[in-house]
């Protein structure tokens, strides 16, 4: 167990799932004990993948609830893979998409960077 997961079970989040699922989007309300720390979503690209976006709460932000986040939404979705799209500035996400377990995997058009997560087989 790497210190981030340590970390990461010690916050013990909680997801549950909002009622605006729909159409291949699902998406959930974070939970760190009482308090709704934010929300996550991860919205159908192909059969396969899925593409997630997330927002935590400011104050609740480096405790390593974004990281916990990612991954759990990832694993949740039962997709194979997962794409994230952030700005090269965004150091907070890049670094909770990395705890997460993505890589980067390339660029877009207008130079934000794609992060893919890719499911145990
Ligand atoms: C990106 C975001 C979800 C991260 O949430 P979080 O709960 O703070 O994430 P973590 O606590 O797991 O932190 C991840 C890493 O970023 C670091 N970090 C947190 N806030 C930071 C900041 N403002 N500047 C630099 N690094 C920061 C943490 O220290 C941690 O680093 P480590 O891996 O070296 O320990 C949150 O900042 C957010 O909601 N941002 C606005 C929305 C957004 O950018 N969404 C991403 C779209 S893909």
């Amino acid at each position: 167990m790497t210190f981030m997961e340590k970390r990461v079970k010690r916050v013990g989040i909680v997801f549950v799932e909002g009622s605006s699922a729909t159409n291949g989007k699902r998406l959930w309300c974070v939970y760190a004990g009482k308090a709704r720390v934010g929300r996550v979503s991860i919205e159908r690209i192909s059969p396969s993948t899925g593409y997630v976006d997330i927002l935590i709460s400011v104050k609740h932000r480096g405790r390593g609830i974004g990281s916990a986040a990612f991954r759990k939404a990832c694993e949740e979705s039962g997709y194979a893979k997962v794409i994230a799209e952030v700005r090269k500035s965004n150091t907070a996400s890049i670094k909770a998409l990395r705890n997460a377990g993505f890589r980067e995997s390339g660029e877009t058009k207008s130079k934000q960077l794609v992060f893919a997560w890719k499911g145990i087989k």
